[in-house]
């Protein structure tokens, strides 16, 4: 079998790839029979199912109603499946709680959502995920070193995860598709390697590992199939085909990023992205050939590290990219995939980590916004075909070759079902990244015989940076198109009838053959084409206008519509099934976004989200007459073949009167560090006197200052030292992750600041204490103030955070008497479990609570951030903001933070106690931070915070600003009651001074 994949395309094949489709095993996972596979696809319920998947992190959008919002717009792009990490370190704050309630913590809730969207379930549980979030999603408390190095069958890790890997299997066991439910597929592990070592032994410490991992999973009852993820090409680990082993887990994957991963191109040693796509097939054949071939993380989108450029990169990974790459998964006989990310969303609070800041956007087809723009309807594009394409579950890979075109330049990969005899010819340049405009013919090999299309159209035309699916002997309901070449995109069945949508570039031409033609061939709409009957069939050429056409044939319909209108193009379904058969599919046209439609009588509801002025088509069931739009009727006409006409006209609200409503003023300031000044009582506080750890790393001095070790894991933390004698300098090596920085005073006096770097994951300076006043006797008190920027990730996730070495300069020999250290209020215990104790650090504000909605501010003074601190101190600036949007608009709006030039500061910005942006201007690129609402108040008072700390003498300003992204009249209601997410002040917090 294998080797015949390796022959080059001609019409014999058509025959000898049909003989071959038996000799693939059929798998299940020995739990259910529910989810089967074989060497072609997934069958879930023994139907044959292309998984196209896009992942998303509830966490990073810690507002269940939100939640809705994404996934109703993950469905409306096509996709039939979700992917969710898990986050051990969210669900877990101390060695004693598993949170799967409070809030966001609800994941119970994703599912839910799903099973009533329509969505599959892909759950990637942990206990590790990476994810470029703090210690790649372990439980915080488990950087200490007192559970072993991680990832292994140390028995202290092993009973660290299970409490939390039980919950959660339990959770889902409950939510799976054998019971009722949508979770579809479970994963384990992240990306690890290796099962084996370099010799071939097995990698006992890591099989056991995953064998205890896999046990958990069972004995909770958790019984679809478990899925592995390699990243790109190298581990080859886990799979039942390759090398098998203890730990072998059900469905093997290959992970892959083939442009850059991140937006700073340096990352992966480039100048610019890489266009070339990638060769998985032999991969697959080699690892898992009795499985489908799975990408379970393609790229959807690059992230953006601290130094990279402002906004990400979303032209590196925009439509063209997702034109040709995914289209190229096709092309591999990949039929399990899925985008990560499809919605990226925000490192709000502790998750934001030193490699990437405070925004996850990810330059994904959903923007952190929330948005939808060109990426997304490109996506959709696709998502829409893979839904319509059945044959496309089962086909064996003929070849690739330049050949089969008429240009040697363009290449095509011909897939073909060996059972129904469809087809599918994959065009691309065959230098995957080049830019040429590029006109062929392609030869296929057809039910009718061996044809070089298009017949008499003009050719089909690779743009620079396009492909192309070409179908052959595409089925759809009862009848087939022999070949078409311009692209299909969906099929529906409406009173019986199909209705074929296919889509071209407007001005691009395109050829379609009916099998078995048609006598009846009217233009019903727009510009037809020209229509030729050979043999017994029917051949239509069209040049594809900016407008739509409609043409009837005998017993079906054909829509011709332009990419623009393509974008704008929805595809509804009836059903909540994730399998969509056309039957359970209506077209509508015309809006930014359809979430859905429902038809009951003669009443088709709508529902969805407009832009600008929109007319909505629907092509429903001739019995249909009334249109509602977002529950309210709108007025109807007809067309004249049969499809309802609504113009909805412009929203009556927008984003500039949105923005003109907004305002930040009446700004109160408080200072907020008086921890600098040697009287500050701090009696309190955490004594930092333990003489060992059990961290690898071991400290330059004692007492160990490493701020895990005493139960503080996040945000800025605040170390004293204190002294008696005399002492000209402190040597202080501090270490809190790249993008880090730290400052220090002594008596109040500030003496030196490490700024920080993209790069540097720890600074060492010697301060002089020159410019400070040193008491001649009693006590010196040193404050050292360190921004933490997150655990590293995978074995790294045990590198120190806080001092590793601290030491005076002093002719006497004077040393530290004494530390005290400051973490995040109450440490590892659930101060505030709403948002969780990865919400927050040890500033001053955040350990007193002035972040919160209904801390008293009236006595502070007046000040706003553009007038900012004077000299090198911490301040904390508050205002409410009012939000009026009126009901019916759903609206993106980001807070812009902007600094003079050579400013040294380090700023984080809360909203209703949600810290929601890290501005670093000395490194970062972020400046602009959206807001989500149920972090916003849409309708309502809105608590604004700023801790703007200088980190130099000069002092520091920042301007803070509303900046409205967009307004959609929308179905989505963003005005909902937040406030159980948005607990208030309380005078607990005092004790935490
Ligand atoms: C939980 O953490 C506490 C505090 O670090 C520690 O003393 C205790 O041994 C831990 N318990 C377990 C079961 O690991
Ligand atoms: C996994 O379960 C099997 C069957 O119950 C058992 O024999 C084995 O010891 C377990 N292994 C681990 C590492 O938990």
């Amino acid at each position: 079998m294998r080797g015949l994949l390796n022959l080059f395309a001609n019409a014999s094949i058509f025959v000898l790839v049909a003989a071959a489709a038996s000799q693939w095993p059929v798998h299940n996972d020995g739990y259910t029979g529910a989810v089967q596979w074989d060497h072609y696809s997934l069958s879930v319920n023994g139907r044959r199912t292309f998984v196209w998947s896009g992942e998303f992190h509830y966490w990073r959008i810690p507002v269940p109603e939100v939640w809705r919002d994404l996934l109703e717009k993950i469905k409306a792009a096509g996709f039939n499946t979700v992917s969710v990490y898990s986050h051990w370190a969210f669900h877990a704050p101390n060695n004693f709680t598993i949170d799967f309630e409070t809030g966001a913590r609800n994941i119970a809730k994703i599912f839910e959502l799903a099973t009533e969207i329509g969505l599959f379930v892909t759950l990637r549980g942990g206990p590790y995920v990476n994810a470029e979030t703090t210690a790649g999603g372990f439980a915080l408390w488990t950087t200490t070193g007192a559970y072993g190095g991680l990832r292994d069958n140390d028995p202290r890790y092993t009973a660290a995860w299970t409490p939390f890997t039980t919950r959660l299997n339990q959770i889902a066991a409950k939510y799976q598709v054998t019971e009722g439910g949508t979770i579809l597929l479970q994963q384990i592990e992240n990306e690890i390697c290796c099962q084996r070592n370099k010799d071939g032994s097995l990698n006992t410490p890591l099989v056991e590992y995953m064998v205890a991992l896999e046990n958990n999973t069972r004995e909770n009852d958790v019984i679809v199939p478990i899925i592995t993820n390699a990243p790109n090409m190298n581990s080859k680990s886990w799979s039942t085909d390759y090398l098998p082993g203890p730990g072998e887990q059900d469905l093997y994957g290959v992970d892959s990023y083939p442009a850059c991963w991140s937006c700073n191109l340096a990352e992966c040693g480039q100048k610019e992205i890489s266009f070339n796509v990638v060769n998985y097939h032999d991969h697959f054949d080699q690892v898992s050939p009795t499985q489908p071939s799975f990408i379970p993380e393609f790229q959807g989108g690059s992230y953006n590290p601290w130094g990279g450029p402002q906004g990400g990169c979303p032209a590196n990974l925009g439509p063209e990219f997702v034109n040709v790459f995914y289209r190229h998964l096709a092309a591999e006989r990949i039929t399990m995939a899925s985008l990560y990310m499809l919605y990226g969303g925000t490192n709000w609070g502790g998750f934001a980590t030193n490699l990437v800041g405070t925004s996850y956007d990810y330059s994904a087809p959903i923007q952190e916004s929330r948005q939808i723009a060109d990426k997304y309807y490109e996506t959709k594009i696709l998502g829409f075909f893979f839904r319509a394409a059945q044959d496309l579950t089962m086909t064996d890979r003929v070849g690739y070759s330049t050949s089969y075109t008429t240009d040697p330049t363009v290449g095509v990969t011909e897939l073909r079902n060996p059972e129904t005899h469809a087809a599918f010819y994959v065009a691309r340049h065959d230098i995957s990244a080049s830019q040429n405009i590029t006109d062929f013919k392609v030869n296929v090999a057809t039910s009718v015989g061996n044809l070089t299309i298009p017949q008499f159209s003009a050719p089909v035309r690779l743009s620079g940076r396009q492909s192309k699916v070409l179908v052959t002997d595409f089925r759809f309901g009862d009848r087939s198109l022999v070949y078409s070449t311009a692209e299909v995109l969906s099929h529906s069945v409406v009173d019986g009838k199909s209705v074929l949508a296919l889509w071209l570039p407007a001005g691009e031409s395109g050829e379609l053959m009916i099998k078995g033609g048609s006598a009846k061939r009217e233009v019903v709409s727009g510009t037809g084409g020209s229509f030729h009957q050979v043999g017994e069939n029917l051949v239509v050429s069209y040049t594809q206008q900016t407008t739509q056409s409609v043409l009837q044939f005998d017993d079906f319909r054909v829509l011709l519509l332009s990419r623009a209108i393509a974008y704008r193009f929805w595809a509804p379904t009836l059903t909540n099934d994730p399998i969509v058969s056309p039957e359970q599919v209506v077209f509508a046209t015309g809006p930014y976004l359809v979430r859905s439609l429902t038809l009951s009588d003669v009443t088709a509801r709508v529902t969805g989200d407009l832009d600008g002025d929109t007319v909505l088509e629907v092509f429903a069931p001739a019995k249909v007459t009334r249109l509602e739009w977002n529950g309210k009727l709108v007025a109807t006409h007809k067309t004249s073949y049969g499809s309802l006409k609504a113009t909805l006209g412009k929203p009556g609200f927008n984003a500039a009167a949105l923005q003109k409503s907004l305002t930040l003023s009446q700004w109160k300031y408080a200072d907020a560090l008086p921890e600098r000044y040697a009287a500050y009582d701090d009696s309190k506080w955490v004594v930092a006197d333990h003489m060992s750890t059990p961290n690898p790393s071991k400290p330059q001095t004692l007492p160990v200052l490493y701020a895990d070790d005493y139960g503080f894991h996040t945000g800025v933390q605040i170390f004293r030292g204190r002294f008696n004698g005399s002492a000209s300098a402190a040597t202080l090596n501090v270490q809190g992750g790249t993008a880090f920085g730290w400052s220090a005073w002594l008596n109040g006096d500030y003496i030196g600041s490490f700024p920080g770097s993209a790069s540097a994951a720890s600074g060492s300076l010697t301060l002089s204490f020159a410019n400070a006043t040193l008491v001649s006797s009693g006590e010196n008190v040193l404050t050292v103030v360190m921004d933490h920027s997150g655990h590293d990730q995978r074995a790294d996730a045990l590198l120190p955070r806080g001092i590793l070495g601290a030491s005076l300069v002093s002719t006497e020999n004077t040393t530290f008497s004494k530390w005290t250290l400051a973490g995040n209020a109450g440490g590892e215990s659930n101060i505030d479990p709403v948002r969780g104790v990865i919400a927050e650090g040890g500033l001053h504000a955040e350990r007193l609570g002035w972040h919160l909605p209904g801390f008293d501010d009236t006595e502070w003074v007046t000040r706003s951030p553009s007038d900012g601190v004077e000299n090198a101190t911490i301040g904390f600036f508050r205002t409410t903001s009012h939000i009026n949007l009126p009901r019916g608009y759903d609206a993106s709006l980001e807070l812009v933070l902007t600094a003079p030039a050579g400013s040294l500061l380090r700023a984080q910005l809360y909203v209703n106690g949600y810290q929601y942006g890290k501005f670093v201007p000395q490194i970062g690129h972020q400046i602009a931070f959206p807001v989500p609402p149920g972090i916003l108040n849409v309708r309502g008072q809105n608590v604004v915070g700023l801790n703007l700390w200088s980190q130099t003498a000069a002092g520091a300003k920042v301007d803070v600003k509303w900046n409205v992204l967009g307004v959609y009249e929308s179905a989505w209601d963003p005005g909902f009651d937040a406030g159980y997410l948005q607990p208030g002040w309380s005078e607990e917090r005092l004790q935490f001074a």
